[in-house]
């Protein structure tokens, strides 16, 4: 049965770690489980993921941005989410358009609306099952952060302004009450979170 899970958060707030224990968890058990993440996965996708975090000699328009993450979006559904999905496999995918409501929406400012339009249209109709939204205040994301080896990004160097924005579009979300959502407190130690996360494979 192919299932479509996500994971979503502010930066440091340890959904890689989760998704990969989740990752390795089910195929453990024998799932046939697809692991990937937005933005970054494929030809296209690395090379958008390049211009939008990593060149640091251009300013991206905020609405540009949008459109970048939406059409590394769209080229990965196409591309590998869908057809994994079609081929029976649990598809774990760090980071999917509720980035896009929360970041472009709420952390740049840009309407909301169009950013919902443009992030739903960039999924192809390809819904979560379901979707981890890992909670922890912004301060303590953003010390894991200074501690993690990998290398800085443009967005992980936003000030703490911009990560609380993100973190209330975030929660604006989770208000609605939507259903596949679930919300995991994040504070804990990594194999406590694991286990709150497990209970939903069970
Ligand atoms: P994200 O993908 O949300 O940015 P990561 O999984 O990369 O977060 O984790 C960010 C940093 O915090 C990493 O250095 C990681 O080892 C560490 N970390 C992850 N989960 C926890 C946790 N539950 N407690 C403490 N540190 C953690
Ligand atoms: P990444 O290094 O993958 O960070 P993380 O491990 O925290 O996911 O960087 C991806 C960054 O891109 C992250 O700061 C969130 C941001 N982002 C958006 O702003 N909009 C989006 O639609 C997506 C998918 C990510």
């Amino acid at each position: 049965m192919s299932r479509f899970i996500t994971f979503e958060g502010i930066d440091g707030s340890g959904k890689s770690t989760q998704a990969r224990l989740l990752a390795d968890y089910l195929s453990g058990k024998g799932t046939k489980v697809f692991f990937t993440k937005e933005p970054g996965e494929g030809e296209l996708g690395e090379a958008i993921r390049n211009e939008i975090l990593d060149r640091r000699d251009i300013k991206i328009d905020p609405y540009a941005e949008l459109c970048l993450f939406c059409a590394d979006r769209a080229q990965h559904v196409r591309e590998l989410i869908l057809p994994k999905l079609e081929d029976g496999y649990t598809v774990i995918c760090d980071r999917y358009y509720d980035s896009t409501l929360a970041y472009q929406g709420s952390g740049r400012g840009i309407d909301p609306d169009l950013v919902f339009r443009m992030a739903t249209a960039s999924s192809l109709g390809v819904e979560p099952d379901i979707t981890f939204f890992l909670s922890i205040p912004v301060e303590q994301a953003l010390l894991r952060l200074k501690d993690r080896e990998k290398e800085r990004n443009k967005m992980d160097e936003e000030p703490f302004e911009f990560h609380s924005r993100v973190d209330g579009g975030y929660r604006e979300l989770i208000a609605k009450g939507i259903p596949r959502i679930k919300v995991i407190e994040a504070s804990l130690s990594p194999e406590d979170i694991h286990m709150e996360i497990r209970r939903f494979f069970e």
